[in-house]
């Protein structure tokens, strides 16, 4: 029994409102050229006033489930990773559950910040691996545009919403790195650096809050980190950098992808890059990614996918899959 979980289907969505960096010129002291530069971003969309997280993760979910062939009812369970859910509770994996007239099974969030969908993957697998589950859809979706601070240029010139999903499903493999689907995860958090990059209010505490960053000393963490728990993860797996095919990091800011491809010495057309169009999607970006690499024609079934992330926490972590 080599059980592997695979991923057999695989959707995305993002708002309809796409914002340029210009339109920040108008109100920001800040420049499309300024933005461009420091992090390769040039659009964002922003979620509708009346669209929220779970609106979001369902039409990617069905986009998912449309792409694998399958009904939500023939899905085990739900985990969505995002740390913008729409209410406190319920979760907003049983908002999609309920979105989908999925009667069955079970769902819950993930919050692990950008590392999120890393971690969601890892929770998937360890469901698979261990027989809970057969088939579990996995979603990465935030309106981050909500806990924007719209007056500090330093952040909210970063950030977009979005959703990506894809479906991991259990099949038997033979034990080695040659099987599809999921063949290492390396999980890693370190909360002594929490002040690097929080939201400064939340319910326990009574207020409404707004995200803040200490971007260079986060740049500073996120390439050392990220190489490491990439190298980590493929090392796990029996494999070398030089057996990769797609680098599929999350998009943050251009320079950290750079400086993590060059970091683990493999060469930038190696790796997805949506930062540009997306903007910052926290643990929306790596499944958009996912999704858009594949349409793309970028990403194709037996390539080698290593996905590496780190936010807030700070927490990071890497999964090693082949596709
Ligand atoms: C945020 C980030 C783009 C800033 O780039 P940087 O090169 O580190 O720039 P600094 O923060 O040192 O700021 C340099 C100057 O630009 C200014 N600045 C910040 N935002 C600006 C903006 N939107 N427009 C124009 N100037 C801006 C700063 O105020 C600072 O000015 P000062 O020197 O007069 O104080 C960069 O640090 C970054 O991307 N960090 C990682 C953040 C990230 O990806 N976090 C998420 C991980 S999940």
């Amino acid at each position: 029994m080599n059980r592997r979980a695979v991923v057999t289907g695989i959707g995305h969505y993002l708002p309809e409102r796409v914002v340029p960096n210009s339109e920040f010129e108008a109100t920001l002291d800040t420049t499309d050229e300024w933005i461009r530069s420091r992090s390769g971003i040039e659009r964002r969309h922003f979620a509708a006033e009346n669209e929220t997280t779970s609106d979001l993760a369902t039409k990617a979910a069905l986009a998912a489930l449309k792409d694998a062939g399958l009904e939500a009812d023939d899905v085990d369970a739900i985990v969505v990773a995002t740390s913008t859910a729409d209410l406190t509770f319920p979760s907003a994996a049983t908002m999609v559950q309920a979105s989908l007239g999925m009667t069955r099974g079970f769902a819950f969030d993930v919050q692990a910040v950008c590392a999120g969908f890393v971690y969601a993957l890892s929770t998937a697998n360890a469901l698979i691996l261990s027989g809970q589950a057969s088939r579990v859809l996995v979603i990465g979706a935030e309106t981050f545009s909500r806990i924007m601070d719209w007056t500090d240029r330093s952040t909210c010139v970063l950030f977009g919403d979005g959703a990506g999903a894809l479906i991991l499903e259990g099949q038997e493999g033979k034990g080695t790195p040659q099987d599809r689907g999921i063949l290492a995860v390396d999980l890693n958090s370190d909360g002594r650096y929490k002040d690097l990059l929080y939201v400064d209010g939340g319910v326990s505490t009574q207020t409404t809050g707004y995200l803040r960053m200490q971007g260079n000393q986060v740049f500073r963490h996120a390439v050392e980190k990220l190489a490491q728990t990439a190298d980590t993860a493929l090392a796990r797996a029996g494999l070398e950098t030089s057996d990769v095919d797609w680098i599929v990091p999350h998009q943050a800011n251009i320079r950290i992808i750079k400086g993590t491809a060059k970091k683990m010495g493999l060469d930038m057309d190696k790796v997805v890059v949506t930062v540009q169009d997306h903007g910052n999607t926290s643990a929306a970006s790596i499944p958009l990614a996912l999704s858009v690499g594949k349409s793309r024609g970028q990403i194709k079934p037996g390539d080698l996918v290593v996905t590496e992330a780190i936010g807030g926490g700070l927490a990071w972590g890497a999964v090693v899959l082949r596709w």
